[in-house]
């Protein structure tokens, strides 16, 4: 199979990789890609989120299979365009996707089908929002309802953040059309897990979970970012709670899109909160996890290309998914000052010995090649250095020692990923 991965971030580099490994492959292209992703496959420029572009440079390649990264492009209708011109896909449509990129439709399909989710309203006029507010009291949560790159959601601890957040996103509009319209949500208790399922219409079948680290800082202070580290599995999801997320919220969810004309085929994530009351959606996205696939698929000993060609085509229950018993943990080096403003083009040192060490690979989310063939940072988020072991302490000491053996020092990276599971 010639096989297509669009997107270029660390995810897709993750993807790329185990898809690299499967004897079923037989030339592999990422579009856009990044340095990372250049050694192991042909990287060619698109607009990911173009689908008639994205169609074009599929024919022209004699693409035989697309696998989707991120969410734009999903939500853009990206794979409607390549299912329409007879390329198999790995990921929904767009109505479908509108389980990531609409809060209301995603809480509105939950209430639908009985999945255990946080009390909302949607607004669509900053008064009423307001006074919602006002009567329930902090805390409180408030969401612009379409994408905003993870940073569109506010944990308001008081009622003069939540009226700040009401202002921000629907007066002076600071995630454009994505907050003209917002849910506002009851705040929920506990520990987050992130659990993923590999969906084709009705049918689901239980992937791997992991747990993210959200907020920038050691100790989960300062902002939130798109995941500064995760690891895998996540300590907090047993196997009796396995069962009952997947009876109780991924199920009833994959048979509530077929039934509403929005049948999904892809990765459904689903975003927990472990509450003492039992496992309760906080979000639904229509794609892998970034970082949580870095620490996932180190685990996976079956054929990544295998699985995900078969969801794809309607042979979802021929699945049968190994994982390997250790535990696997990815630290994302990033540019200093990120999720704010940073620099970009700082040269990064000493990749290849980090990743000769023992159970270690190195994961790039977003560099390039400079003219002379070094390596230079491209983004926020710039590797996940993923580390496994037998315990997540092994793990850790394995991912951090990589860590510190990479010259950089214009990046920075939390030292505390994976602490909740060492406390266990
Ligand atoms: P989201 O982008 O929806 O995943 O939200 C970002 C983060 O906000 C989540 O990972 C949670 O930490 C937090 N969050 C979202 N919704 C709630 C809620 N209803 N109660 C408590 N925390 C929440
Ligand atoms: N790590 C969270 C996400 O991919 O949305």
């Amino acid at each position: 199979m010639n096989v297509l991965i669009l997107g270029s971030g660390g995810r897709e580099h993750a993807l790329a990789w185990a898809i690299g490994k499967s004897p079923l492959l037989d030339k592999l292209y990422c579009a856009p890609g990044h340095a990372g992703m250049a050694e192991i496959a042909t990287c060619l420029p698109v607009d990911a989120e173009d689908g008639s572009a994205v169609v074009k440079l599929a024919k022209d390649n004699g693409i035989d299979f697309a696998v989707i990264g991120p969410e734009a492009p999903l939500v853009a209708g990206v794979a409607d365009a390549l299912r329409a011109a007879g390329i198999p896909v790995f990921g929904p449509n767009a109505r479908a996707a509108r389980i990531e990129g609409s809060k209301g439709f995603m809480k509105d399909l939950c209430v639908r089908a009985g999945v255990p989710t946080a009390g909302y309203r949607r607004f669509d006029a900053a008064a009423a929002a307001r006074a919602h507010v006002r009567q329930k009291g902090a805390p409180i949560v408030i969401k612009a309802d379409g994408l905003a790159a993870g940073k569109g959601v506010v944990v308001a601890m008081t009622l003069d953040e939540a009226l700040a957040a009401i202002d921000a996103a629907m007066d002076k509009g600071a995630f454009g059309g994505a907050g003209a319209e917002i849910v506002v949500e009851e705040y929920m208790e506990g520990e987050e897990a992130s659990v993923f399922a590999l969906v084709d219409g009705g049918k689901a079948l239980y992937f791997a979970d992991a747990q993210d680290h959200k907020r920038a800082f050691d100790g989960d202070r300062g902002p939130n970012t798109g995941g500064m580290g995760a690891y895998a599995p996540a300590a907090a999801v047993t196997p009796a709670l396995r069962d009952e997320i997947m009876e109780r919220i991924i199920r009833p969810t994959a048979r509530a899109l077929a039934q509403a004309d929005s049948s999904f085929c892809g990765v459904l994530f689903a975003g927990l909160m472990i509450t003492k009351d039992g496992p309760r959606l906080i979000e639904y996205n229509a794609r892998f996890g970034d970082p949580e696939t870095q620490a996932m698929l180190p685990r996976l000993k079956s054929d990544l290309l295998d699985a995900l060609h078969k969801t794809a085509t309607g042979r979802l229950d021929e699945v049968k998914l190994e994982w390997s018993s250790d535990t696997a943990l990815c630290v994302v080096m990033a540019a200093r000052g990120y999720p704010g403003d940073y620099q970009k083009g700082s040269v990064i040192k000493g990749l290849e010995k980090a990743a000769a060490r023992p159970g270690v690979t190195v994961f790039h989310a977003a560099t390039r090649r400079g003219a002379r063939g070094e390596i230079l940072a491209h983004g926020g988020r710039v590797l996940g250095v993923t580390g496994a072991g037998a315990t997540a302490g092994q793990a850790r000491a394995a991912a951090y020692a990589a860590v510190d053996s990479i010259d950089w020092p214009e990046g920075f990276c939390r030292r505390d990923i994976g602490a909740r599971a060492l406390l266990r």
